[in-house]
């Protein structure tokens, strides 16, 4: 066994995955996945505003094997995580879309492809035995997007997820320490200061080349050829998805638009009556906008603005079965894993994947025997302590204030 197979089947935690990702990759892989906007409070608060959830266990009663079974969109699901969709997976690891794909399909789990992926879209619904959504950025303009939303409904994709938080890159500060712009003009001169961090991960980078190298991002077709990872932040500034885009949106792909990015009740609003049939509370993973609340904390408000009229779930800072247990007792449906799948992906491709779901599955499981629950349905607000201004939500604002 070598070492990162070792450091991978030892892990106990996601931070053990977390830290074995860091010995694998090159800094600035690491810290593309590590990393968040600006001075990175959102990012930490995510995982901190678990902490501030007790839980109310029902001691000394019969604890039946879990049932960690529920549904999202009236599809079957073994867990109640989905995978996120992490752009550039495939610079993790290669063909990391399609590897994180298949873990997720063996899990029976859903996996989230995303636009900026370095694998094409057919290839990875072919990895996976489950279901797959596809989630959608405008890059390239409408004709490109129409494009690909109809490979994505022909190559069995269930459902759109239109993430409405990236009308421009958040300004992540590791990237431009870590050398991302010049490493992407690709001339030797800039490069030199920051090439120092590849020849530190042979393992990788021998990987990373056998892979065809810098990837690019066949699900964005342009006239020319798939879109070039230098085009990534210009090609994001001139797509933002915007309300009246979900109508032409719908239209083109017919079938479940889940609307990722929901930050407030307002917002949540709005996209119900845009014909979401579910939404994410997301803030990207403290990756866009710093200075928003962590998304747990908005949950409650958003679940009342919605009143259940579609299924909320939510992503944001979580690492242990513990934290995905609390957000369900909140109220969310199902939640999404980002960094904790792709931290494993980093450390060993499939095996760390499987790794992390290993290691929540069985901490949910584990919590739910602790706290006298049998099953995630029977999850619910009596199992935590809450901050109680968590659900002192202010009146929604005007639709007048909605227009922009
Ligand atoms: C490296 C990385 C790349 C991401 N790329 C995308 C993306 O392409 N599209 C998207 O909607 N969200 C993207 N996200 C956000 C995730 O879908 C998700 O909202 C976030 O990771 C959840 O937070 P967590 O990482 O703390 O679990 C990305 C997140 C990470 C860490």
């Amino acid at each position: 066994m070598n070492a990162m197979a070792g450091a991978v089947s030892r892990a106990v935690n996601v931070e053990d995955l977390r830290r074995a990702a860091r010995r694998r990759l090159p800094r600035v892989v690491f810290d593309y996945i590590d990393g968040g906007a600006d001075a990175e409070i959102t990012l930490r608060e995510n995982c901190r505003a678990f902490e501030a959830i007790t839980f109310r266990p029902r001691c000394a009663v019969e604890t039946p094997p879990s049932d960690l079974r529920t549904s999202v969109l009236g599809l079957p699901l073994s867990l109640p995580f989905l995978f996120a969709p992490v752009g550039s997976s495939r610079m993790f690891y290669p063909r990391g879309e399609e590897v994180a794909a298949r873990v997720a399909g063996a899990a029976g789990t859903v996996y989230i492809l995303s636009t900026l992926s370095g694998c094409r879209l057919e290839d990875v619904k072919k990895a996976t035995q489950g279901h797959a959504w596809y989630q959608v950025y405008l890059c390239g303009g409408r004709d490109v997007a129409a494009s690909t939303i109809g490979r994505a409904r022909d190559a069995g994709f269930s459902a759109l997820v239109v993430t409405i938080d990236t009308p421009v890159a958040g300004l992540r500060e590791r990237d431009f320490r870590n050398g991302t712009k010049e490493l992407l003009t690709r001339r030797p001169w800039p490069m030199l200061p920051y090439v120092g961090q590849f020849i530190a991960r042979p393992r990788w980078l021998a990987q990373f080349i056998a892979d065809g190298g810098l990837m690019t991002f066949p699900n964005v077709m342009l006239p020319e050829g798939p879109m070039l990872y230098t085009d990534v932040a210009a090609a994001l500034e001139q797509s933002t998805v915007t309300w009246r885009d979900l109508d032409w949106i719908r239209d083109r792909w017919r079938g479940p638009i889940v609307v990722k990015g929901i930050h407030t009740s307002e917002d949540a609003r709005r996209a119900v009556d845009a014909g979401a049939s579910a939404l994410v509370v997301s803030n990207h993973g403290g990756r866009q906008l710093d200075g928003v609340p962590p998304t747990l904390r908005v949950l409650p408000e958003v679940l009342a603005a919605v009143n259940g009229r579609v299924e909320v779930l939510v992503d944001g800072g979580i690492r242990r079965g513990s934290d995905v247990v609390k957000a369900l007792c909140l109220g969310a449906r199902a939640v999404l894993i980002g960094r904790a799948y792709a931290y494993g992906l980093g450390a060993g491709g499939g095996p760390g994947v499987t790794r992390t779901v290993d290691i929540l599955r069985t901490d949910i499981v584990r919590t739910l025997k602790l706290l006298g629950c049998p099953s995630i349905a029977e999850l619910n607000r009596s199992y935590i302590e809450a901050p109680a201004d968590w659900f002192n939500h202010t009146v929604a604002a005007a639709p007048g204030n909605w227009a922009r």
